[in-house]
């Protein structure tokens, strides 16, 4: 069912489990609140994903935010280029699974993260990143992420500390948060939560329960 600014309401949710991809409820539901969140502050403006695959998460995004861009460089699972036509056929089930799912169609641009031209992004104010998974990919979208986050913007990171992609991991504890404004505020079972330091105690306080832990000198909620 939709709401009355068109977006789909959690009911549906169920059917996103049917595109190939891995999140836990956990981690969903708090996306889920984040979105809400800021829908209710009128701060949920455009979205971005770094990293589409075939489209679980941008499908989420879609049914929350007026306008959606994915970024994916189309890989097969050896990392090599797919050939034009698996890549159309790829774009097209992404579209296809994102109407069916809200009504609403992604922006795709094929290319890798790194060699995205800064002028051909806007503002957005949920970044999801799960492209590239070593440690300088990570780095790299972080700063990406800094620069094109929206005000009251928030940064979620995808396997930030999965044993199987240690690289992600690494660029957690090498990425310069304080020089980039930001700070995490919340570690779910797969997906570490960033903001601007400003926003974080709101974020923090406003969506998290009552565990908490130390990380990068921050006080943040743990969700699992
Ligand atoms: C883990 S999957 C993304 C899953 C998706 N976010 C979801 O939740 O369903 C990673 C995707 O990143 C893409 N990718 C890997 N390295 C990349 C890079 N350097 N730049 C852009 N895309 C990349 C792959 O083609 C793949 O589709």
């Amino acid at each position: 069912m939709a709401d009355s600014a068109g977006f789909q309401n959690e009911a549906d949710l169920s059917a996103l489990e049917g595109i190939e991809g891995w999140w836990s409820i956990e981690d969903r539901d708090f996306c889920l609140s984040i979105m809400r969140m800021q829908r209710q502050r009128r701060s949920a403006g455009a979205a971005l994903e770094l990293g589409v695959h075939h489209g679980r998460f941008i499908a989420l995004l879609c049914s929350r935010y007026e306008s959606v861009v994915g970024i994916d460089a189309w890989l097969d699972e050896f990392g090599a280029d797919l050939d034009p036509e698996s890549v159309r056929y790829v774009e097209r089930r992404v579209e296809e699974a994102c109407l069916a799912f809200c009504g609403r169609a992604p922006r795709l641009v094929r290319s890798k993260t790194k060699a995205i031209p800064a002028e051909m992004l806007d503002r957005y104010s949920f970044i999801h990143i799960d492209a590239g998974h070593e440690a300088e990919d990570v780095l790299a979208d972080l700063v990406l992420a800094s620069r094109h986050l929206a005000p009251e913007g928030v940064i979620v990171l995808d396997d930030a500390f999965a044993s199987l992609t240690p690289g992600v991991c690494e660029a957690v504890f090498t990425f310069n948060w304080s020089a980039a404004g930001l700070s995490p505020f919340a570690v779910g079972p797969n997906k570490l939560y960033a903001c601007r330091t400003v926003d974080a105690d709101t974020y923090r306080d406003s969506l998290c329960g009552a565990k908490r832990r130390q990380l990068l000198g921050r006080e943040v909620g743990i969700l699992h």
